[in-house]
């Protein structure tokens, strides 16, 4: 069953990245949203404009079950994107399972016992590993490397046990390398973006780790925005699916488009460093199927926005 407006939608993790772009989206669309943070990493002009909106600001964290019991009160949907990113997941393996298992677990318990109908979750791209062959499907291998990757992936295997336990619907999205405006510094997979947008306009060269054949499947925020959206709505009770473009560019290829965006001859530089993946492309003929979505914005226009919203940062 899905779930439509005016139902009340929980969105952990509300004031990150995703969530900066999705509670509008849902608020426009006329849900009642509650945007839960722990404020840990939460932009606080994101959670300002989102009270404008008249959205329904919750402290809290994921980790605190009682915290969680009371978030979920009332609540038709939950969309779970808090979570520790990966980067940190090697510095500490411990706070990334006690945020993204633990905390995982607290908030699909909470929402079945409360009689939520369904949760969305902000799975990764990361739970395939290293692929054999491309495009990655949901029914191909999955080799998490990295506490944050194992996570996600029992995230989704818990969404299965909830299902069958309480008949709570799970839509489990599989995003790929999210970019777009909002990004912050630190998002391991796509810092790569801003960190090249901001050499280039630095009259810098761009350091690419690696030789720069590694390749990535970028998707602009507001597409994944977008998927999470049509993942309340869509007919399936059940799913997984990946939310990528099906497009690889490599970061060779990524370099040389942001050269030219901002107008700048540098060559790149090159540093050695070993790279978990060195190669992505999703198949996104699910998502087209069951979400009924398909990714709208290209690498070059969306690159296009980053590096004009840099360039106004910084003028
Ligand atoms: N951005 C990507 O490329 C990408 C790729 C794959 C998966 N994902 C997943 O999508 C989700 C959202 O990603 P994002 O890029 O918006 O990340 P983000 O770090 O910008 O946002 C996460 C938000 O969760 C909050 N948070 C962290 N720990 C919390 C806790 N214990 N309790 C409550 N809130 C807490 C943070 O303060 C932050 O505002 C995450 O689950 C992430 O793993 C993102």
């Amino acid at each position: 069953m899905s779930v439509v407006p005016p139902a009340t939608v929980l969105v952990t993790g509300g004031g990150g990245f995703i969530g900066g772009h999705l509670v509008p989206i849902l608020a426009g669309a006329g849900y009642r949203v509650r945007s839960l943070d722990n404020r840990y990493r939460a932009d606080p002009e994101v959670l300002a404009v989102q009270e404008r909106l008249g959205v329904e600001l919750v402290e809290a964290d994921v980790r605190s079950r009682g915290a969680m019991d009371r978030a979920v009160r009332g609540c038709d949907a939950v969309v779970h994107l808090a979570a520790t990113a990966i980067n940190k997941s090697f510095a500490d393996p411990a706070e990334s399972l006690e945020i993204n298992l633990l905390g995982t677990e607290h908030t699909f318990a909470a929402a079945a016992d409360a009689g939520v109908r369904r949760v969305v979750f902000a799975s990764s791209a990361s739970v395939y590993g290293e692929p054999g062959s491309l495009p990655m499907r949901e029914d191909g291998p999955l080799a998490p490397q990295t506490p944050y990757c194992i996570s996600k992936l029992a995230g989704e295997h818990l969404l299965g046990f909830y299902r069958r336990t309480h008949g709570l619907e799970g839509i489990a999205l599989r995003l790929f390398n999210v970019y777009g405006p909002g990004q912050r510094r630190d998002a391991y997979y796509t810092t790569v973006v801003l960190s090249f947008v901001e050499r280039l306009l630095a009259g810098e060269p761009p350091v690419i780790d690696g030789d720069g054949a590694q390749t990535m499947d970028f998707v602009h925020v507001r597409d994944v925005a977008e998927a999470f959206r049509a993942a309340l709505v869509c007919g399936e009770a059940s799913a997984v699916c990946n939310v990528g473009t099906g497009v690889q560019t490599s970061v060779a290829e990524l370099a040389r488009i942001l050269s030219d965006l901002v107008g700048s001859a540098t060559e790149p530089q090159f540093r050695p460093r070993d790279v978990l993946v060195t190669r992505r492309a999703a198949d996104v003929a699910r998502a087209r199927q069951v979400l009924g979505w398909e990714p709208r914005i290209g690498v070059k226009e969306g690159l296009a926005e980053v590096v004009a919203e840099v360039r106004s940062r910084r003028s």
